[in-house]
């Protein structure tokens, strides 16, 4: 079996919160997917909510405290991307678009990513369309064509039904095959020496 990673950044405020209920619907059947070309993921899950202050402050100072870095080094080092974020106010949330501002606008470039919300009402489901697509698009993410759109209806008792959960199949299998067809990524080592000793006694 191939070995790959894959992040699932989840936007929720509430607890427990149906945005994170649909990103663990995602992750799962991602993994099954993923499972049946011969891949393992090793997925790490991002709460937000728990780095709202950390994104803040980079905001503010320019620099990543230590738990924002960490969930920004994982992203960067992941094969795959899940992304959910609640709709507000006919839009992504705020957190959510914070945590990509901070985010060194290169990291995505031709990763694979899953982008999914959840709302209140199904009348804002275009939000995937005309807000967390075009996002995507600047950073240059290899975004897979099915988006996964979840209002209150949608959810039975700790699940969705119906025609939601062959949109989550069918998006988490696109994502799957995007990873086991890449190489895995790998993250330069900012202190790796790219010279040898000789070539820098030679510039002293
Ligand atoms: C401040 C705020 C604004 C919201 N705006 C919208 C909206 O414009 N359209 C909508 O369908 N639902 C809206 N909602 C409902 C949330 O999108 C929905 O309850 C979501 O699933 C909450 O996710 P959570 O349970 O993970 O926190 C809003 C909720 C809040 C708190």
């Amino acid at each position: 079996m191939k070995q790959r990673t894959l992040v699932v950044i989840s936007a929720g405020l509430s607890q427990p919160s149906s945005t994170r209920l649909l990103a663990d619907q995602l992750s799962a059947a991602a993994g099954a997917a993923a499972a049946r070309l011969g891949v393992t993921l090793d997925v790490q899950v991002v709460e937000l909510r728990d780095l709202a202050h950390e994104i803040t402050d980079h905001m503010l100072t320019g620099f990543a405290p230590a738990s924002l870095k960490q969930a920004q080094d994982a992203v960067a080092a992941a094969d795959g991307l899940i992304t959910v974020t609640p709709v507000f106010t006919a839009g992504y949330s705020g957190l959510y678009k914070s945590f990509f501002d901070v985010l060194d606008k290169d990291t995505l470039a031709d990763k694979p990513v899953l982008l999914a919300a959840t709302a209140g009402t199904a009348r804002h489901s275009l939000v995937l369309e005309h807000a967390l697509r075009p996002l995507f698009a600047y950073l240059r993410a290899a975004v897979v064509p099915t988006a996964v759109f979840a209002a209150s209806d949608d959810w039975g008792a700790d699940s969705v039904e119906g025609p939601l959960r062959g949109r989550i199949d069918r998006a988490a299998a696109e994502l799957a095959r995007e990873i086991e067809r890449r190489e895995p990524v790998t993250v330069a080592d900012p202190f790796a020496l790219t010279a040898g000793f000789e070539d820098l006694m030679k510039n002293l």
